[in-house]
């Protein structure tokens, strides 16, 4: 049932190439300029009139919540906000008549999720739900939505889901920017085309496994890690840390690349390994002299870079290359090698892979 993997991880994070097509067949045609989901077809009006959308979600779906922020304001120039389904709830929010809410969660299960739901719609709101389990709580829930086609999900440490969802929710802001000619056509095309690649450049990321276990061999006993990433990949650098908290119980925080020298610079020393997610676009000279930044204190950098980098190259201790892809989509390649670095260290640290202590896959309790 593990397909001949160790781990169900390792099989979900392997899934990632096909699961990402599964899940834009049917629905991008980039040969014909289109990106369509029925959900979403349906109630274009009410997204396209939208002064601002909400996107509630828990853990790693939040987390790519977090990347739809960037994407959506980017591309069809919609304010948005990302909650904690959580304190969404408990805080007595001002939604507007005119908001759309996107809530986003694998399972569909999530107490917290579900019962933000349910007072996005007690106030009026239209809420589209973006799940991979059919038919789950979630799902009958919300107004409309569109699925994830990952496939169940069996590793607690969400994997294809993540990716999965960022393309559904990518696939939105492009078709909200051709709705409301935000975005100029070369680019649209561009994105589509762009898009329609992942899945094989995906399978390229994948191939930096031998060198994120050699990686993982050098740092498995470190007692804390640093992600760092800006832009688009900010919302990565979280995800990064989460992947490595919860499966090999090593602390590790996730921040924005410049607020390094608001704080956490003060814990920089030669036993801290620190992650930087710096592809050749997301403001490449200020992620370049963070590096510097962190090499003048002898931190120890693993650097996430674009095929061919020279620059970074020079500074890190160690590089891991991925494809070059739009700016936007960058996300679904950055996150596979930080998904294997925290495998590899998970397993070498003999960790509960898939079941990592304390964890639930859908956490229907609050
Ligand atoms: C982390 C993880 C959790 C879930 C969170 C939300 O790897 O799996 O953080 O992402 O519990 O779950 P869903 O997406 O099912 O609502």
């Amino acid at each position: 049932e593990k397909g001949g993997y160790d781990h169900f991880m390792l099989k979900e994070i392997y899934e990632q190439p096909s699961v990402i097509k599964d899940t834009y067949r049917g629905r991008l045609h980039a040969d014909k300029g289109i990106v369509q989901m029925a959900g979403v077809e349906d109630n274009l009006e009410k997204f396209t009139n939208a002064n601002r959308i909400l996107i509630i979600a828990c853990g790693t779906s939040w987390h790519a919540g977090l990347v739809a922020e960037y994407v959506i304001e980017e591309f069809a120039r919609i304010p948005v906000e990302v909650e904690y389904a959580s304190e969404f709830r408990y805080r007595n929010p001002i939604i507007y008549p005119d908001d759309v809410v996107i809530a986003v969660s694998q399972s569909g299960e999530t107490a917290d999720t579900l019962a933000a739901i349910k007072l996005a719609k007690e106030k009026g709101a239209f809420v589209f739900g973006v799940c991979n389990v059919v038919g789950s709580s979630i799902s009958r829930e919300t107004h409309a939505g569109a699925y994830t086609h990952a496939g169940p999900e069996i590793g607690v440490a969400s994997t294809k889901a993540f990716t999965t969802q960022i393309t559904v929710l990518t696939m939105i802001a492009l078709r909200l920017a051709k709705a409301k000619g935000t975005m100029n056509n070369s680019d649209y095309q561009r994105y589509l085309l762009e898009l329609e690649l992942i899945p094989e450049k995906v399978e390229e990321a994948l191939q930096t496994n031998e060198v994120a276990k050699t990686i993982a061999g050098i740092y498995k006993d470190a007692p804390n890690c640093l992600y760092l990433g800006r832009g688009y990949n900010f919302p990565v650098a979280l995800e990064g840390a989460l992947k490595l908290k919860e499966i090999s119980y090593i602390h590790a925080e996730g921040y924005p690349a410049a607020e390094m020298k608001h704080g956490p610079i003060a814990l920089i020393d030669e036993h801290m390994p620190i992650v930087v997610i710096a592809p050749k676009q997301n403001h490449y000279d200020k992620v370049v002299s963070n590096i510097q930044e962190i090499k003048a204190r002898s931190g120890k950098i693993i650097a996430v870079v674009t095929k061919g980098d020279t620059q970074v190259r020079a500074l890190a201790d160690h590089v891991i290359e991925i494809p070059d892809t739009s700016e936007a989509l960058t996300p679904l390649l950055t996150t596979i090698p930080l998904q294997l670095l925290s495998y590899h260290i998970a397993v070498m640290r003999e960790c509960n892979v898939d079941q990592p202590r304390n964890l639930a896959k859908s956490v229907t309790v609050e």
